[in-house]
């Protein structure tokens, strides 16, 4: 590969390779989305425009599966996405003050990610946790149960470390 590919570039050559894996056909616009989310981190308009190019369909189509599915992004996020449930069970335990001490440590706003690009907050809906409400996702994996405000910050301490 030229030293003069840019990363972008690289990630589009990726992405190119991957679709003609696949046979570049429609009905694999999931997975492409899929994979394009994973190599960008979120599906842009231009993401999306040339995954319509490459599949040869109306970039309509690629804009409704996209908004369709929530697990899909068209914006960026942080590299540690935080997740505070705000379903019924988390919320009457007070979710919304964990959701807002996040933000406030942070001093970010809801689904942006902070300035330096570590953290963003998301809003979900029940993470299938309730017995531990209220809860929080950080990452793919690690569940954090009857959160109180005062733990944040040091959760959010453990994330920084982690990713230095
Ligand atoms: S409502 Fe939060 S885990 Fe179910």
């Amino acid at each position: 590969m030229p030293d003069t590919c840019t990363t972008g570039e690289r990630l589009f050559k990726e992405l190119d390779e991957y679709i003609a894996s696949t046979g570049a056909k429609p009905d694999k616009l999931i997975s492409v989305l899929q994979k394009a989310q994973e190599l960008f981190g979120y599906l842009s308009p231009e993401v999306q425009n040339h995954i319509a190019e490459m599949l040869k369909i109306p970039v309509s189509q690629v804009y409704g599966v996209v908004t369709f599915y929530n697990f899909f992004s068209t914006r960026p996020k942080g590299k540690v996405q935080v997740k505070v449930c705000l379903g019924t069970a988390c919320y009457v335990k007070g979710a919304d003050r964990i959701f807002e001490r996040f933000l406030e440590e942070l001093a970010t706003s809801a689904e942006e990610p902070t300035k330096d690009g570590q953290f963003s907050v998301h809003a979900v809906r029940c993470l299938g946790a309730c017995s531990m409400a209220p809860v929080v996702l950080v990452g793919e994996k690690d569940f954090y149960g009857r959160v109180k405000p005062d733990m944040v910050p040091r959760i959010i301490e453990k994330y920084r470390e982690v990713n230095k």
